[in-house]
């Protein structure tokens, strides 16, 4: 059975991730900061049916947390098959670029781009050991360079000087890790889920939950001819999902 790490995943599209990949036959890890809720949502999922998951105490701006998961992770599994980094934040607005202060964008980045970094060095020895490994690291449209300088995009007007950055530079570690991996059987790729209605955006997002977390499965579970080292979005429309940078 193959076993995946989702950070974030007590609620929102880490929730729906669990749900999805434990109904594909996956062992879940689910990634809680508060270990008791993490549990309370275990139960909650076993008895809607929801089989081989447990709850695991993360932190990924915690380094300790980090190594306790990935100690449970070892011995019980001796190796992971797949990462998913989903946890993240927003910060708070307005994330104006001439005056958002410095530490409101260190603690953005702290948790989407240092937090990111944390874990998957912390599990990338586990996840050498298994034979098709696959690590996603969730991102944003609003971490697209391209899109962003482009006034006719949709989401040209939604500037935000910790998030955007954050994901952007996240985009930018995401090809150099793929480029170190290209010769393993590593697939390391950005995904973003698209303007998704959750408690992220006060549910103001078009998207569903249930479309996200298909996205980001479809753009994980794949096979070893699969491209690695790339941008796919669910708010683009074509049927490749392949994002600008
Ligand atoms: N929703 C969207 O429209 C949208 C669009 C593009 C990208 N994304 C990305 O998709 C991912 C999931 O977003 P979402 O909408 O599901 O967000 P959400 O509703 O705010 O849920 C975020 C999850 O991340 C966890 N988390 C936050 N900081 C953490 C930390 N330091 N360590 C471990 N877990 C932490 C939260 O745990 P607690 O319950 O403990 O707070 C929660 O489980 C994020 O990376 C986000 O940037 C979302």
């Amino acid at each position: 059975m193959k076993s995946v790490l989702i950070t974030g995943a007590n609620r929102s599209i880490g929730l729906e991730i669990t749900k999805q990949l434990s109904k594909k036959g996956v062992f879940v890890y689910l990634g809680t900061r508060d270990l008791e809720k993490g549990n309370k949502v275990v139960k909650q999922l076993n008895e809607d049916g929801y089989e081989n998951i447990k709850a695991i105490q993360i932190d990924v701006t915690n380094q300790a947390s980090i190594l306790a998961a990935k100690a449970i992770v070892e011995n019980e599994q001796g190796k992971l098959d797949i990462l998913i980094n989903n946890a993240g934040i927003s910060g708070e607005f307005p994330q104006n670029a001439s005056d958002t202060n410095i530490e409101a964008i260190q603690n953005v980045f702290d948790t989407n781009f240092f937090g990111v970094i944390s874990v998957t060095q912390a599990f990338l020895e586990l996840l050498k050991k298994s034979e098709s490994p696959r690590i996603s690291n969730i991102t944003s449209g609003l971490g697209s360079l391209t899109l962003h300088s482009d006034p006719t995009w949709k989401y040209y007007n939604f500037k935000s000087a910790a998030y955007g950055t954050s994901k952007a530079a996240l985009n930018a570690y995401t090809i150099n890790l793929a480029y170190e991996l290209k010769d393993l059987s590593f697939k390391v790729n950005a995904i973003d889920p698209g303007y998704t209605a959750t408690d992220f955006n006060h549910h103001s997002g078009p998207g569903t939950i249930e479309s996200a977390a298909s996205f980001i499965i479809k753009h994980t579970l794949t096979d070893d001819s699969a491209p690695t080292g790339q941008f796919y979005s669910n708010d683009i429309e074509d049927e490749t999902g392949i994002s600008p940078w």
